[in-house]
């Protein structure tokens, strides 16, 4: 047997990178996944690699109406919510002195509103249904501490960090358990836009940065999304019924807590 067998999951972002693994890894373990993603081609086409333990939905987490037509979409296909995973995110980087409240707003939009009226829709859903449920949070790194040019970014996964805490207590009288992942540095083209961020502000050359965070892990490499697809796999199925409101690091010994 497989350890999702029979169950559904909801993946924010998955049309690509982290998320995209996650899929391919819950619909692995016997889970039906919906890849739901603000690039709806990029979905539809993860989806249709996947066959027939995916469908794809278009998903813009910054707009209430979007999440409520996505959740109530994948409620009908699957019969019900088991897992969410709050993936989706963005990333910025700036001076504090040149920080704009138009960026602050489209980060905090999607890594923290979006993660919690996720969080609320499919909460309710999986009440409804009165079966539990699973959410994992996709923190980070950066939200243990601050860095000198990620103050929004860092901030936003310090509260995402903070809500699977306050989400976890709250709804654990429900039997869904709330928990995070905090990845370190992760290949992918999500790094390939931080590495421009720092070749911009601190006049590195193009790759300069990723070798110089890859070479400081630990674990002497950076991570793949490959490399987190045990946690998440963990966390959604049966074995992590005592587990609630924590952040796991998965990131190559960098961070110790
Ligand atoms: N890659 C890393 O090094 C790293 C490290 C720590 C944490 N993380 C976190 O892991 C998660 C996945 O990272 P990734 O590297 O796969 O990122 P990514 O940029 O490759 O993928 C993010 C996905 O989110 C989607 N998205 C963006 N805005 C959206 C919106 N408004 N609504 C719905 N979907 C939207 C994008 O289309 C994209 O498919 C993120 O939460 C990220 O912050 C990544």
């Amino acid at each position: 047997m497989m350890r999702l067998d029979g169950k559904s999951a909801l993946i924010t972002g998955a049309a690509r990178g982290i998320g995209l693994e996650f899929a391919r890894a819950y619909a692995a373990e016997g889970a039906r996944v919906a890849i739901c993603d603000i690039n709806a081609q990029a979905a539809a086409d993860a989806a249709a690699a996947l066959g027939d333990a995916a469908i794809a939905v278009r998903l813009d987490v910054t707009d209430q109406k979007s999440i409520d037509t996505c959740v109530a979409e994948v409620e009908e296909a699957f019969g019900g919510i088991d897992i969410l995973v709050n993936n989706a995110a963005l990333f910025t980087a700036a001076p504090l002195t040149e920080i704009t409240r138009a960026d602050y707003d489209r980060i905090f939009a999607v890594n923290v509103s979006g993660t919690l009226f996720m969080m609320q829709a499919v909460a309710r859903v999986m009440i409804r249904r009165g079966s539990g449920g699973r959410i994992i949070n996709m923190a980070s790194q950066a939200g243990r501490r601050g860095e000198p040019l990620v103050a929004v970014y860092c901030a936003s996964k310090a509260a995402v960090i903070s809500l699977t805490q306050s989400a976890g207590l709250n709804l654990i009288r429900h039997g869904i358990n709330v928990n995070a992942i905090a990845p370190g540095v992760v290949e992918g083209e999500h790094w390939d836009g931080v590495d421009a961020f720092f070749a911009k502000y601190e006049g590195k050359e193009p790759g300069q940065k990723k070798a110089e965070v890859a070479a400081a892990v630990p674990h002497g490499r950076m991570g793949t999304a490959a490399d987190l697809t045990g946690m998440a796999i963990f966390l959604a199925s049966n074995e992590a019924d005592y587990i609630l409101a924590q952040t796991y690091n998965v990131d190559g010994g960098q961070w110790m807590s």
